[in-house]
């Protein structure tokens, strides 16, 4: 049965088609990389890369991981990335606000400007907490499609004078097609029109059972106006990330994915890359989703300059041949000849398929005209 070209073989596991051919040409194969192999000659080659594969059906190889398996001793807790949603006005970047200022050394907080749309944290207990500046739903969708699962816990806020809303919903189907844990902030508590029973009352009909209704759904009144259940709010995320038991090897080619990416004028291309695995160094050569480059320069969520950014960690990253898109996935290579190949294929790729959609339209116009 066919399964995978191996030029798109190659892409997936950021390798260059060239080493690819030749891996199997080593195993026998005379291919070229517009040809496919059979899903079983794919895991052969995945596994020699050092890659790891994942078969959706016995023909089919739909994903290939584009990491190398970690060892189990090779992996260290890390900080939980967690992404705020909820319905539009009910608190998302105010309730992240509080949360970075209460955390920021007194004296400090006027201060501090973010920089970019992710930020760490520090608990009292030590605890280092990731928080992403809610992406959109689109985003969110987008970055979820293209498999780049970068949240590991939803803080899902409701607003306590307004209850359950459209987009509260919608951010609870995503959390839950994304099969992310949930820990729902009941803001607004302050208000005197504040119901927060209403707010439980309104998620069980979307069966999100919180804990005060007897479920298994952390629920927090908090109120980012005056900061109450804020520390509270911090535990529950602790304590979740805690039984998520997060892990990821340091010392490793880094893995992110871009969370937000923009043309700047003065520095060129610009993007906000979450490390995901390994650790990202300046001069390291990468590409990421069509794009390539080599790391510049970073800077941290403070706009302080960094040489290395860990698992968890979010940086703006400067060094990009052009400007990727959120959701892409970035992946460390040996060489810039690697990384230019990869993200010349990959731009092809997305080429020959508009054209073919586009070539689709014009063929179902003229048949309707006809
Ligand atoms: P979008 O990004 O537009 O979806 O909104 P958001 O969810 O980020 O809400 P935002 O933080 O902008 O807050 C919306 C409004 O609610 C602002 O006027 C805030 O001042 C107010 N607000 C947010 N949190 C609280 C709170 O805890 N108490 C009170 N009283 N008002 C709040
Ligand atoms: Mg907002």
């Amino acid at each position: 049965p066919e399964a995978i070209m191996v030029g798109e073989l190659a892409n997936r596991m950021a390798e260059r088609v060239a080493d690819v051919v030749k891996a199997l040409m080593q195993n026998g194969m005379m291919v070229t990389q517009n040809q496919t192999i059979d899903a079983d000659t794919a895991e052969l080659i995945v596994e020699e890369f050092g890659h790891r594969i994942v078969r959706v059906s016995d023909s089919d190889v739909e994903q290939v991981i584009t990491t190398s398996e970690d060892k189990p001793e090779d992996m260290k807790p890390r900080a939980p990335v967690i992404t705020i949603m909820g319905h539009v006005d009910h608190g998302k970047t105010s309730l992240l606000d509080a949360i970075r200022n209460a955390k920021v050394v007194a004296g400090e907080a006027g201060g501090i400007t973010q920089h970019i749309g992710a930020y760490q944290v520090e608990t009292e207990a030590g605890q280092k907490l990731t928080f992403l500046d809610t992406p959109g739903h689109a985003a969110f969708t987008s970055m979820r499609s293209r498999g780049a699962q970068v949240t590991d816990i939803v803080v899902l806020v409701v607003a306590a004078d307004d209850s359950v809303m459209p987009q509260t919903v919608e951010a609870i189907n995503h959390a839950k097609a994304a099969g992310v844990p949930m820990i729902v902030a009941i803001n607004k508590i302050d208000k005197p029109a504040a119901d927060p029973d209403k707010v439980r009352a309104g998620l069980l009909q979307h069966e999100v059972i919180v804990e005060k209704m007897s479920g298994e759904v952390q629920d927090v009144e908090v109120s980012a106006h005056t900061g109450q259940g804020l520390d509270e709010l911090l535990e529950s995320i602790a304590l979740q990330a805690e039984i998520l038991e997060l892990k990821a090897n340091p010392d490793r080619n880094a893995e992110g994915a871009v969370i937000e990416a923009q043309l700047d004028v003065g520095r060129g291309p610009v993007a906000t890359v979450l490390v995901q695995k390994g650790t990202l160094h300046q001069g390291d050569i990468f590409v990421v989703g069509e794009q390539w480059g080599k790391v510049r320069a970073m800077e941290n969520d403070r706009g302080e300059r960094v040489k290395i950014a860990g698992p968890s960690v979010p940086v703006e990253v400067l060094g990009l041949n052009g400007t990727p898109e959120a959701g892409d996935v970035l992946n460390v290579v040996e060489t810039e000849a690697q990384a230019r190949e990869i993200a010349e294929y990959r731009a092809q790729a997305a080429k020959d398929k508009r054209a073919a959609a586009g070539a689709a339209t014009t063929l179902e116009q003229l048949m309707q005209k006809a």
